[in-house]
Formats: C-alpha cells, sequence, structure tokens
C-alpha cells in the first residue's frame, strides 16, 4: 500500500534556527500516525508546512500521489487535508448546529451574507446534524458552543473539521489540558474516525499513554529531526528514544 500522506526533506528555518530538518514522514491511509517529541522539536512547524501555513525552505509535500507543496490551506482543505483544534473557528454565542453549518456552507463558497433557498439551507442543517452525530454531540445541538463544557468543546472542533469532508486530519495536542475522563472521550473519537469514517489521522501528543494506545505508527523527533520512526513497541523500546527523549518514561 502506498502512503496517503508523504513528505521528503522536508526542511524549514527560522533565521539561524533549523525548526524542521530534512524530514521524512510516510502516513498510511486509514492509520492514526503520532508524532511526538519534546516541546522545540519543530512538531507544530512540521504541521504548519503540511497544512500550507508557511512554505518550506525545501523538500516536498505529496498527498495521494499529488505534489501539493506550497499549496495554500483552503486548497489543501479541498483535496481533504484539514487541521482541527483551532478554537478559533468556534463562534461561542452560535449554537453547535449553526456553528457546523457555517464551515459546510464556508466550504462549498457561500459566504455569511449569501442567502441560500428554504431547501438548501434545510438540507445543510441536516448535514451539520449528522457530523454532530459523528462526534457524539447530536443532543446538544441546539445549545450555543459557550454551554459546553471543555471535552465538548473539543468534539465540536472536530464536527467542525468534519465539514469539510476531510480524508486526512492533523490535530495539535487534541488533549491538552483535559481531565482524564474527557481525554478517554476523545482518544475514543479519534478510533471512530479512523474505524467508523476511514479517515487517516496524523497527531502530536504529549499523553504517552494514549499515544502508544491509539496509533499505529509513531514518528519521533527531535531539534527539527526525525531520531525514531516506527510501530508503538519499535519505539516504545527504542534506545534512541529513551536516551534522547523520553529518558526512560516508557520503561514502566
Ligand atoms: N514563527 C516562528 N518564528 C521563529 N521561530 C519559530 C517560529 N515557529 C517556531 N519557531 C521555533 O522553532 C522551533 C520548533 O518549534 P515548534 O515547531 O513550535 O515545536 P514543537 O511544536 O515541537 O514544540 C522552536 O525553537 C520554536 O521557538
Ligand atoms: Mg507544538
Amino acid at each position: 500500500m502506498s502512503a496517503l500522506l508523504q513528505t521528503t526533506g522536508l526542511s524549514r528555518h527560522f533565521g539561524g534556527l533549523k525548526a524542521v530538518q530534512d524530514v521524512s514522514l510516510s502516513v498510511m491511509p486509514r492509520t492514526i500516525h503520532a508524532i511526538l517529541g519534546p516541546n522545540g522539536a519543530g512538531k507544530t512547524t512540521l504541521f504548519n508546512l503540511i497544512t500550507g501555513a508557511i512554505p518550506p525552505a525545501s523538500g516536498c509535500v505529496s498527498f495521494d500521489g499529488s505534489d501539493v507543496t506550497g499549496w495554500t490551506p483552503e486548497r489543501l482543505a479541498g483535496r481533504g487535508i484539514v487541521r482541527t483544534f483551532q478554537r478559533t473557528s468556534v463562534f461561542l454565542e452560535l449554537t453547535l448546529c449553526e456553528n457546523v453549518a457555517l464551515a459546510i456552507r464556508s466550504s462549498r463558497g457561500l459566504n455569511f451574507s449569501i442567502r441560500c433557498s428554504r431547501a438548501d439551507a434545510a438540507e445543510i442543517a441536516a448535514e451539520a446534524h449528522q457530523h454532530l452525530r459523528s462526534v457524539g454531540l447530536a443532543d446538544k445541538a441546539a445549545l450555543t458552543a459557550k454551554q459546553l463544557a471543555h471535552g465538548s468543546q473539543r468534539a465540536l472542533d472536530v464536527a467542525i473539521g468534519l465539514a469539510l469532508k476531510p480524508r486526512l486530519i492533523l490535530m495539535d495536542e487534541p488533549l491538552a489540558g483535559m481531565s482524564k475522563g474527557d481525554r478517554h472521550g476523545i482518544g475514543e473519537l479519534i478510533l471512530k474516525l479512523r474505524d467508523e469514517m476511514g479517515l487517516t489521522i496524523v497527531l502530536v501528543e504529549h499523553d504517552v499513554g494514549m499515544v502508544m494506545a491509539l496509533s499505529d505508527a509513531i514518528t519521533v523527533m527531535q531539534n527539527g529531526m526525525v531520531i525514531a520512526d516506527g510501530l508503538p513497541a519499535v519505539i516504545r523500546e527504542s534506545a534512541a528514544v529513551k536516551s534522547a527523549y523520553l529518558h526512560g518514561s516508557f520503561a514502566s
């Protein structure tokens, strides 16, 4: 099987700082692929390069066999590369259904001011409900986003991402700042995205236990470079990873 997402020799520096150096990453379809590494390792910069937020200095990104290097985030989203957990996309005063409906409208090129027919509005609302159902928020569709607990806000982020009909979802620290119960809920949701919706997920996450439990493959970065890459069981035993990053925290 060939990779859905492939980066080849991807590099980016900020002044003299090599934030991402020669990173080659293969993400297979319908897998959960985790990026591990200490703060400053270059994980978020790698996401920024993959999602088109910033251009690489060198190297390329290919998606489903096409070279997509240098594409804008909008064009990449049109191909199915979507990043979640950018809280800016949630309107706190709007209902959950309205939030997802807005994302659907914008993915269809309809801006806020264009009125659509009643039939179109009903169809968009039905689709919004379907995405809310997928993330377990169907019963809260009429609440405003600000009424949601923290964990449910994250799930709403995912529903908004689903409105863009993604094939690949990138999540940067989806579990940060969450309670244990909420972390479990988001973990279940990530598994459901892969198993029931056939999506591919790349996630950056510091909770090593969750990463080991969820991931099909793990890439470890340090100082902008990949220092290990493989199955969770292989990464767990990697001497390079233990000494360079985790200081034995996989041992338990
Ligand atoms: N826009 C930027 N300008 C300058 N330096 C940056 C910028 N973005 C990231 N960096 C630096 O690049 C390095 C990698 O950062 P980052 O990708 O955020 O790491 P991580 O997400 O693994 O913690 C850090 O040293 C960070 O300070
Ligand atoms: Mg980061």
